[in-house]
């Protein structure tokens, strides 16, 4: 078996304080927001992978139909040794990349999840032996050390997730990427494109109830590592699409007025009927947009490539 490292570059305490920070700064502001990286404890990452199976989450089929299509044509760009994929899950559709990646030396999975982390760690230590696999358990938006690894270095940043960024933290998330990156080194970006909005609520409010599941999931964790008394039923899901910024809003929705408390904050937060906490933004994008965010930050937009439907957008960019 190929060695298969964790290393957890925020120690628990810091995880700790930051759900802190963020739940007492956002429950305390109008309008309410809590960030989504906190959807994703165990349950939230398995969620997230039933999410990926539902017939109206489009995004994941389409990028994984780009990634068969393409992989050979980005290891032959890139020739990377080193792959580095952030917010990777489950590593399910990096498969394919890792399959075509034939000089890759080492792979370096980076995610909050500790257990999606694990899982994927352990089953690809498995299937590829001849492969360094080195997790990082870290916030991608933080600055991250990367082990010392061989280039060149290819960054995927898969699944759309760089929508969940407000586009002020966009831009200073692809500069530290850029920084990561020696000039002719590469990123590798999905991002999901924008369409009928119909198409976009139904892939945010399934029919089956998992994205408010999955939506919900993050009271839980506040319940449970804060001490809050969150009812998760006095709490509706919706998911809505705001022409102007052009992203997909999740938000929770209070059924009645009430009064939550968080011991570990000593906080009691008032919640009015009707009134809403943003979780989550999805940016849907274009191409020019992409090309002009990645050039921002010192990227040059190489290849641009797209699903039949057009749904969706994989590109590979190189760094100047
Ligand atoms: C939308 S999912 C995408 C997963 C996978 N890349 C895919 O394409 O299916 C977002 C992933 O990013 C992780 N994540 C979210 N915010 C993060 C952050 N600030 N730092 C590191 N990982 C984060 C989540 O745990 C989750 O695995």
């Amino acid at each position: 078996m190929s060695p298969f490292l964790l290393t957890r570059t925020l120690p628990e305490d810091t995880t700790d304080a930051a759900l802190r920070a963020d739940v007492s700064h956002g429950l305390t502001r109008t309008p309410k927001t809590l960030p989504p990286k906190w959807f994703y404890d165990a349950r939230g990452s398995e969620l997230f992978e039933q999410i990926t199976e539902l017939p109206e989450y489009y995004p994941t089929r389409a990028e994984r139909e780009i990634l068969i299509a393409r992989a050979d044509e980005i290891a032959e760009a890139t020739g990377a040794r080193t792959l580095i994929e952030l917010g990777s899950g489950s590593s399910e559709k990096t498969r394919h990349l890792l399959d075509a990646l034939r000089e890759l030396h080492t792979y370096v999975p980076v995610d909050v999840s500790e257990s999606a982390l694990t899982q994927a760690g352990v089953a690809l230590a498995a299937e590829r032996p001849d492969l360094d696999v080195h997790a990082l358990i870290a916030d991608f938006t933080g600055g991250l050390t990367l082990p010392d690894t061989p280039g060149p270095r290819l960054v995927a940043f898969l699944g759309g997730t760089i929508g969940n960024l407000m586009p002020a933290e966009r831009a200073a998330f692809l500069s530290s990427v850029r920084s990561l990156l020696a000039p002719g080194d590469a990123l590798l970006l999905g991002t999901d494109l924008v369409k009928d909005p119909s198409v976009l609520v139904d892939a945010y409010d399934d029919a089956a109830g998992v994205t408010a599941a999955f939506n919900k999931n993050v009271l839980s964790v506040v319940s449970r590592e804060l001490g809050a008394d969150f009812d998760l039923d006095a709490f509706g899901h919706v998911a809505l699409w705001d022409a102007e910024n052009e992203w997909i809003e999740m938000r929770l929705r209070s059924r009645r007025e009430q009064t939550v408390k968080i011991p570990a904050l000593d906080l009691a937060v008032d919640f009015a009927d009707g009134e809403d906490v943003r979780t989550e933004v999805s940016a849907k994008f274009h191409k020019e947009g992409v090309r002009s965010e990645l050039a921002a930050a010192g990227l040059d937009l190489a290849h641009w490539w797209t699903d039949e439907g057009g749904r969706f957008a994989l590109s590979l960019s190189v760094a100047r």
